[in-house]
């Protein structure tokens, strides 16, 4: 007898729309918990605020052309303003001709051969997150939330600066985002609502300075290094990015545009990556099934070997978790373009300047493109079945020239955390703990994210 499906938590839809009273106020708390029946199967949504109004795309075709489109729908104003504290003007929020050569130069870091030489560093910060468990004494549970933020946060300072991240510094960093994600999910929330929000975006510049700080010490010394024409130590991320040429000007990044490129690929690289391990720990202590097979997959394929890029394709099984944990949790639920132009889609028209909104949280939960959709399964990666609504309904990294940079980067740091985990320990979920989406920057679990780890 086959188990039966666990269907993990999500906000209900309500039956009916709300009112846009009640869409400011359950959405100030998180954009997944205004949705209703609807949301999850219309083809094209319309959503008038007093201030902006806001279009979702659901049907595929339409998502295909938005993603594909690129530079033609650029990311949102009001997306860019939010985040503007953190990242400035980087390849995450610029636009057009200027993004084409920011792409261009952020490219090189992410080449194969970096991708391979990072799979030590990945498995050592692996590594040190069993031994702080280890440390800890596994007679209690731990709330695995701020962990894997550390994990993830010290997996991009090995590999952007090489360097290793403290507990301290790791501490600063999960509280700062947290706050800057709160202001800054609030001023969006003003700003779609044509209310004022500059009192948010000027409390989210606090935990932002408090985030680039952290990094601004080794940044600098780098950029004064390489400009002072001294050999070059490292052969990271870091160093790729001071050394990338402009691609028509040859010229370098300065001071301030490495800062925020490097505050780009920090952030998405990190809080995205930790939210994906979150929630990948928390399927399979609730789903003890899928996890023995996944450790013995771990087993039959590693062993007690350092892990290797070579051994994560062999496991299917891990990397199917990780892919349906990304269709049930995109950390990045839904993306946000402006309306270039007066156009047409399907029925409506759409007035430049509008949000358009691209959302795998909808289409990746979608009845007509995938069956029992809020349901965890990980074997729907494995059925031959499926591979078209993969390519089509699956799109956690988006698509086309926007695509994620580090997608190849996430799914391996991702799957040697979990690969490692299981290799040490069963997880379980905490006693009397009930996890619970909410979606602001990232989708994050609200209360934490309370699991015991025992000893296999
Ligand atoms: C599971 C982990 C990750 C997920 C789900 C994810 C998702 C995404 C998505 C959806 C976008 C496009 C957003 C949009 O179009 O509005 C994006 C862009 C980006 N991501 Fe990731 N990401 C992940 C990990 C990473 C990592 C590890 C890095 C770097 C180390 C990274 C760096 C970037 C950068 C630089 C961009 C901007 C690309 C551009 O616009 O040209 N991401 N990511």
């Amino acid at each position: 007898m086959t188990d039966p499906l666990f269907t993990p938590p999500f906000p209900q839809p309500t039956r009916n729309k709300r009112t846009m009273m009640q869409r400011f106020f359950i959405g100030w708390h998180s954009w997944i918990h205004v949705l209703f029946e609807k949301s999850y199967t219309m083809k094209m949504g319309e959503v008038r605020g007093r201030g902006q109004t806001m279009y979702i795309a659901n049907e595929l075709v339409l998502v295909d052309r938005i993603l594909k489109g690129g530079t033609e729908f650029p990311k949102h104003h009001e997306l860019v303003k939010g985040l503007w504290p953190l990242i400035g003007n980087s390849v995450f929020s610029a636009n057009g001709e200027d993004w084409e050569n920011q792409r261009a130069m952020v490219n090189p870091a992410f080449a194969h051969t970096a991708l391979a030489k990072s799979m030590p560093l990945m498995a050592a910060a692996a590594d040190a997150f069993l031994a702080r468990i280890e440390a800890a004494g596994t007679d209690k549970s731990f709330d695995v939330d701020p962990m894997m933020t550390h994990v993830a946060a010290d997996i991009i300072f090995r590999t952007l600066f090489s360097e290793t991240l403290d507990l301290q510094r790791s501490a600063i960093i999960h509280k700062a985002f947290g706050r800057f994600q709160r202001y800054s999910h609030s001023a969006s929330m003003l700003g779609l609502y044509g209310l004022p929000s500059r009192w948010f975006e000027k409390w989210s510049e606090r935990p932002a300075t408090a985030i680039r700080d952290v990094f601004r010490p080794i940044v600098t010394a780098r950029f004064d290094a390489f400009h002072a024409g001294e050999p070059a130590q490292y052969k990271d991320i870091l160093q790729s990015l001071v050394e990338a040429k402009h691609p028509e000007t040859g010229a370098h990044f300065t001071l301030k545009e490495l800062m925020d490129q490097v505050a780009t690929i920090f952030l998405a690289g990190h809080e995205t990556s930790a939210s994906t391990m979150t929630w990948a720990l928390y399927l399979l202590a609730e789903c003890a099934h899928i996890q023995d097979r996944a450790r013995a997959e771990v087993a039959q394929v590693a062993g007690e070997d350092p892990f290797t890029a070579a051994m994560l394709k062999d496991m299917p099984v891990v990397r199917n978790v990780f892919k349906e944990t990304l269709r049930l949790y995109p950390p990045l639920a839904f993306f946000p373009r402006e309306v270039p132009c007066p156009m047409q889609m399907r029925d409506k028209q759409l007035e430049p300047g509008a949000m358009l909104v691209v959302a795998p949280w909808l289409t990746q939960r979608n009845k007509d493109n995938w069956a029992c959709p809020h349901a965890f399964d990980p074997d729907r990666f494995a059925d031959p079945a499926n591979a078209e609504m993969a390519k089509q309904a699956w799109f956690p990294f988006s698509r086309g020239p926007r695509v994620c940079v580090g997608a190849g980067f996430a799914q391996q740091e991702v799957m040697t955390v979990i690969a490692a985990t299981l290799r040490r320990y069963r997880l379980t979920v905490a006693k009397g703990f009930k996890a619970e989406p909410i979606s602001r920057l990232t989708v994050r679990p609200r209360k934490g994210m309370k699991l015991m780890f025992e000893r296999v």
